[in-house]
């Protein structure tokens, strides 16, 4: 019992003396400064938590009627790439629900003529132009076949969504030469030379949306999908600087963050909180055009999907997407992945 009052005794006047010192007329600026500190800090992401909040539940984005000739999406069309499968897809159906007439490029004839064939059936009075174009090695007269088919068309909404990633997480330096040239054709080049051709018509008429699907890959490092990384993060760079040279002639440019969503890219079936289906995906991202969900570090950027946006705003809060931890935490986890894929590999060739 004695000991533990000499413990207990010594315990309280060590914080007495530590409170003293603090508290003497000398440290008051420097502790004052701290606290201030503290608190302004607290204050900006608790600031920065409640705005996240309102961008996903409670302020609207901007109406996606708005950027059609007189509000009326009848009289203009959209162009989405990569729009046969997945999200591209579901951003072709949710634009001719609200009534734009659409141009739709993608790879596979057949799978663009199911997919004008599925429009002209469910929506009445809807135009639909299609064009088969396999970015990954597309050349001058693809693009002049693009420049052609819209022609006098009045494009209001150029969605960039043609994406390749790698087939299986991958070493660079054991990458083949045509998947990294695949990739960069397909997510770099033709994002850039697809975006050439529709702007000066919305520069002309002074409206219009340029949205562009980027990835998480782009936003943190991600070892094992290198190119695929460095794509992405481009089209974030590129986006944001675009936005900020077409805000004055009244376009809107948005580049899309995302976690994983389910499709054939992803080889993702199952939807969960974390990873939707193309259709929640992007009846977010529709219903909040100029909002930042959670990319509010990031120019003329949104992370629409509620889960993905609160993740980002965690991980960028308390580690820092290109930070050394969440990095390496990054290629643990996609060198478990190509491990799991390799030994699938395995298994189906010795059936
Ligand atoms: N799914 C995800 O988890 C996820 C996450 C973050 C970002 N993203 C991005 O979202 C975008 C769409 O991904 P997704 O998962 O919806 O992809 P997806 O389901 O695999 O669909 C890809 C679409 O692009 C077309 N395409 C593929 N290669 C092409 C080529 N060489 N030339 C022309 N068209 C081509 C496909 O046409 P065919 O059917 O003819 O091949 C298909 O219409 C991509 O930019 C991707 O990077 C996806």
């Amino acid at each position: 019992m004695a000991g533990i009052h000499t413990i207990q005794y010594c315990d309280s006047s060590s914080h007495d003396s530590v409170f003293a010192a603090l508290s003497s007329p000398a440290l008051r600026p420097v502790v004052l400064g701290f606290a201030t500190i503290g608190v302004t800090f607290l204050s900006y992401k608790l600031f920065s938590f409640v705005r996240l909040l309102l961008s996903l539940f409670v302020l609207p984005g901007k109406s996606l009627k708005s950027f059609a000739a007189n509000s009326n999406p009848r009289n203009s069309w959209a162009v989405v790439t990569g729009a046969t499968d997945g999200i591209g897809l579901e951003f072709v159906n949710q634009l001719a629900n609200t009534g734009y007439n659409i141009v739709v490029v993608s790879r596979t004839k057949s799978k663009l003529d199911l997919v004008a064939e599925n429009l002209a059936a469910k929506h009445k009075g809807i135009s639909t132009r299609s064009l088969a174009i396999d970015f990954s090695n597309a050349g001058q007269s693809d693009y002049a076949a693009l420049s052609s088919l819209i022609q006098g068309l009045d494009i209001a909404v150029l969605i960039n969504n043609v994406g390749r990633s790698h087939d299986i997480p991958v070493p660079f330096a054991q990458t083949p030469q045509d998947e990294v040239d695949a990739i960069v054709n397909i997510n770099v080049h033709a994002t850039l030379r697809v975006t050439s051709i529709v702007l000066p018509g919305m520069i002309q008429r002074k409206n219009g949306l340029v949205l562009t699907m980027g990835s998480f890959g782009g936003l943190i490092p991600t070892p094992l999908l290198a190119t695929y990384s460095g794509s992405k993060a481009f089209l974030q760079q590129w986006s944001s600087a675009l936005g900020s040279e077409l805000s004055s002639h009244g376009i809107t440019v948005e580049l899309v963050q995302s976690y994983l969503v389910t499709s054939a890219m992803s080889k993702i079936r199952k939807a969960s909180a974390s990873i939707p289906t193309p259709k929640a995906f992007v009846t977010a991202t529709l219903k909040s055009i100029g909002r930042s969900g959670g990319a509010q570090d990031f120019a003329h950027t949104s992370t629409p999907f509620w889960s993905h946006a609160v993740m980002q705003w965690f991980v960028g809060t308390f580690a820092g997407f290109t930070s050394s931890f969440v990095v390496s935490r990054n290629k643990v986890m996609h060198e478990a992945i190509r491990r799991r894929a390799l030994k699938k590999q395995a298994g189906k060739k010795d059936r």
